[in-house]
């Protein structure tokens, strides 16, 4: 390829790519604990450090929940392969959305909303909270969404307790509130909110 090419691509690449977008490295998968010792060490945690994840942990995370591991398909099975489930994250920075074709992090609003992403208290410092939602006239129905939307927070406890890192499934939350902070059109709907950071 001669340089002109290159220079093309490269282009193009940073150019679809806006500057609040997160661009995660690539996950490590093959890292982390044996499955049965992430099974014995996976529980719910609700006292959290005021400490970030790394880029790295943040790439693995969103990518064990709902990442792509084959060219079409991901980590989480899904009701007639709907792939309806979609991830928003609120950290210390901000909302995003993850683009899991992409696996980037789309920012949705700047600042920290991380108190609106559920009623305990440990949501407003818990490192991250991720919040689930549904696409509902993709999946195959309603009941169908809430078990895909299981495998997924399976996975992500699976991968913290791989990691040293405490989380906690929630259906403590607002529905209306987290609708008005993702601005969700009328066919998605929050399933469920999982809070994610290093134990206390
Ligand atoms: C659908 C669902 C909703 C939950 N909602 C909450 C919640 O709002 N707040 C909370 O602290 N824990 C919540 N939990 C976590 C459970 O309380 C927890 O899984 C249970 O006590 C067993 O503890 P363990 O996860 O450590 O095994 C929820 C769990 C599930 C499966």
């Amino acid at each position: 390829m001669n340089r002109f090419i290159i220079l093309s691509v490269l282009f193009t690449v940073s150019y679809s790519i806006s500057a609040q977008d997160i661009k995660l490295p690539a996950p490590d998968r093959v890292g982390g604990k044996p499955l049965m010792q992430a099974l014995n060490e996976r529980q719910s945690i609700r006292s959290y450090q005021d400490k970030e994840l790394t880029l790295q942990q943040l790439s693995d995370l969103l990518w064990a929940a709902n990442g792509f591991n084959r060219d079409d398909k991901r980590t989480v099975p899904t009701s007639n392969n709907r792939q309806e489930l979609e991830l928003y994250v609120t950290t210390k920075n901000g909302v995003y959305f993850y683009d899991a074709r992409n696996h980037l992090l789309k920012e949705v609003k700047k600042g920290d909303y991380r108190v609106k992403a559920g009623s305990q208290d440990f949501v407003a410092h818990a490192a991250l909270n991720l919040i689930f939602v549904s696409d509902l006239e993709k999946a195959s129905n309603r009941e169908a969404a809430h078990i895909d939307c299981g495998f997924v927070a399976q996975n992500v406890y699976l991968y913290c307790a791989s990691e040293g890192l405490g989380a906690v499934v929630r259906a403590s939350f607002d529905k209306s509130t987290l609708r008005e902070l993702l601005n969700l059109p009328a066919n998605q709907e929050v399933l469920l909110t999982q809070s994610v950071g290093y134990p206390d």
